[in-house]
């Protein structure tokens, strides 16, 4: 998958699957996230050899990474997990994050609409985000994306310094997802990044 499209402000990005080349960008992008970014990341991304491991995982059938660029920058990343065989073999769960100079110019909603779409071609049902409390962006995206069933794991999971946070699951159908899809797709350029 490769499509070029622009932000809300007109800037251009490049969205693609992520191959086993984007390696030294890869890590240039989380190396370059803010320190209150990566706290709340499941892994620590600072550390070259777990970028490599994500990378590795690329072509295994249980996840599905895509990146933004530009000028050949990582400038965000997204990611869909697939259970396989198991009891949520219908679930697909998302992971987004974008950099800090291009939050909020609509490049967080157009990666998790790309992640939609891809879910949708590997029959998933219903996409799941988890994130700590103190994320507030994601549990804002995600509320205007259409995830509505949010349940709270009060005090479950230890964010990268150690502190006990509490984890906070969304869920939504792609049935649902894609009907907004298509509403927004039938909207003028602009609006699909909205
Ligand atoms: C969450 C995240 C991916 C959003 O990316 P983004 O590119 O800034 O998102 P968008 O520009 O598409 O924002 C879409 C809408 O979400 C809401 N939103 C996004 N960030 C917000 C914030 N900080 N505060 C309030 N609302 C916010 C707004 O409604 C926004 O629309 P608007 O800018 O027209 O008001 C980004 O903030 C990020 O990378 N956060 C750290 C990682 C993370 O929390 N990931 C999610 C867990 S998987």
């Amino acid at each position: 998958m490769e499509i070029r499209a622009e932000l809300k402000d007109g800037a251009g990005v490049l969205v693609r699957t992520m191959d086993k080349d984007d390696l030294d960008r890869s890590i240039a992008f989380f190396q370059g996230l803010s320190a209150e970014d990566r706290k709340y990341l499941r892994r620590d991304v600072t550390r070259p050899e777990v970028v490599a491991e994500r990378i590795n995982r690329i072509g295994s059938g249980q996840v599905k990474r895509l990146v933004a660029l530009v000028d050949d920058e990582i400038v965000a990343d997204g990611s869909l997990e697939l259970e396989g065989l198991g009891w949520k073999r219908h679930v697909g769960e998302l992971r987004l994050i974008v950099a800090q100079a291009f939050k909020r110019r609509g490049l967080g909603t157009l990666m998790a609409r790309k992640l939609f779409a891809l879910a949708e071609r590997e029959n998933v049902e219903e996409i799941v985000v988890k994130m700590m409390k103190p994320q507030s962006a994601a549990r804002h995206i995600f509320k205007r994306l259409g995830f509505h069933k949010d349940t709270v794991l009060t005090e479950y999971v230890r964010d990268q310094s150690g502190a006990i946070q509490d984890l906070i699951v969304m869920r939504c159908s792609i049935e649902e997802l894609m009907r907004e899809l298509e509403y927004f797709m039938a909207d003028s350029d602009w609006q699909r990044t909205r």
